[in-house]
Parts: structure tokens; sequence; C-alpha cells
């Protein structure tokens, strides 16, 4: 039995205000979701210490969106994986499309910031997925073989054992062209066996979360993939109504 998880990430969106309504309302829905189904709420680092506190009194997880690549020192406007554990905060998104695209985040980038997190005992969300002209070109395949084998595949088992793997296919995300079901669950077989050759069993307790335009009208047959295990969802995560709605998709 594998972990199932449903995480927003709310990306630079909400002021402080903003995001304690929104937080307000996730906890006051929180008990319409089965109970065998982890939440994990990602605001942007501003709101992260106050919000620990109340998420955590309910029963939900709290993640950053990143983490710096470096230990501690001279490197300003960074936020260090040790920081984020000191305020209790207990995931980490990392290797998000957006990261890659816009700021240049790099596999060996991603590798120091992964190994940075497992060491301050954050939970990585790893994002893998291909862009629009990779699919066209049927490469979905080889792209997150290369992404995982880059990062993932580079870790001791031990802590292969604490990641959690996002598939988000970059043509989806916030485009509202959610992946099929069958689309999806064909890449997260694969990448469960690209994970299997590595790490053997263990590829089998991997929580493999898909992510795009995930919304309360896909989110049921997503999730009803063998493969699919939650989902990690930007829009829809904004409302509470609606990122209740998907997590109800289980
Ligand atoms: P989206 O974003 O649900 O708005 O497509 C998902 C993500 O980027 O994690």
């Amino acid at each position: 039995m594998r972990k199932k998880i449903v995480a927003g990430n709310w990306k630079m969106n909400t002021t402080y205000e903003e995001g304690e309504k929104l937080v307000q309302g996730i906890i006051e829905k929180k008990s319409e979701v089965k109970g065998d189904v982890t939440l994990i709420v990602a605001p942007p680092f501003t709101h992260l210490c106050c919000f620990a506190e109340p998420l955590g009194k309910a029963g939900i997880g709290i993640s950053a969106q990143n983490c710096a690549s470096h230990e501690s020192g001279a490197y300003t406007g960074e936020v260090s994986a040790a920081m984020l554990a000191s305020i209790d905060v207990h995931y980490c998104i990392l290797g998000h499309s957006e990261r890659r695209e816009y700021y240049g985040e790099t596999n060996n980038i991603l590798l120091e910031k992964v190994k940075l997190a497992l060491k301050h005992n954050l939970t990585p969300i790893f994002c893998i997925g291909e862009k629009l002209g990779e699919r066209e070109a049927g490469k979905q395949f080889d792209v997150v073989k290369g992404q995982l084998q880059a990062v993932v595949c580079q870790l001791p088992a031990a802590d292969f054992e604490k990641i959690i793997v996002a598939y988000e296919p970059v043509w989806a995300i916030g485009t509202g062209k959610t992946a099929t079901a069958a689309q999806a669950q064909e890449v997260h077989a694969y990448i469960r066996k690209v994970l299997a050759d590595t790490f053997g069993d263990a590829a089998n307790r991997t929580p493999i979360l898909y992510g795009g335009s995930c919304n309360p009208t896909t989110a049921p047959e997503l999730f009803g993939q063998p493969d699919i295990d939650g989902g990690l969802i930007g829009g829809a995560s904004l409302k509470p109504a609606d990122f209740i709605s998907v997590a109800k998709g289980f």
C-alpha cells in the first residue's frame, strides 16, 4: 500500500492575508477528505513560519517550493534546507519545471538541493516531465528517464525511500490541458520501472503524483490509475473548495 497524497503548489500567489484565509478554508474542509489521504500545502516562503503550526495541528503537511543548493553562507536571497527544517517545514518541492526553465536549475544543481533537503529531514517532492515538443517527438520516456537517472537514481537506497516523485508534463501545467488518465498512467508505470531498475522493490513504495491542470473533474480518473498515487495541484489549490474536491477524487 502506497501513501495517497494531494499537495497544493501555490506558486507565487497570495498575500499573507489571502494565504491565511486559504489555509483556514482548507483546515475547515479537511474532514471531507478520506482519512488515508495526506494533504500537503506549499505556500510561499514568507507564509511558512506562521502556517506551520495551524497546519500541523490540523494534520496537514507543509512544504516549501524550493530551497538553496548550498548549506549556508554568502548566497544573498537564498533560503536553506536547514532554515526550513528549523521552522517545522517537512517537505520541499524541487525540480519544478518553472524552476528549471526560468531559473536555470540543472540536474546537477537539483541533485545538490535534493541531498541537502534529505540531510535536513525534508521530504523532496521531486518534479520531472517533458515539454510539448518532446512529447510530440515521442521523447517523453527518454526525458523522464534522464531526469530520474541524473538525480533520484544517484541517491543512496535509504534516501530514495524518502522521496516523492511528481510527474508533471510541462504542456499540461497551467494550460487547462490535463494529460489523459491513460497518458499519465503510461508514464507513471515507466517511471516506476526506471526506479525499480536501480532500487528494486523499494520503487513499489514510492508515491508518484501527477501534476498539470489536475482539477476536481479530472482527479477521480487520474487517481484511479494503478501507478498514480495522488496529485501536485497548482491552479486548483488556490480555492479551498477546489483543492478539497480534488482530494476527494480518491
Ligand atoms: P497546474 O500546476 O495545476 O496549475 O497546472 C501544477 C504545478 O505546476 O504543480
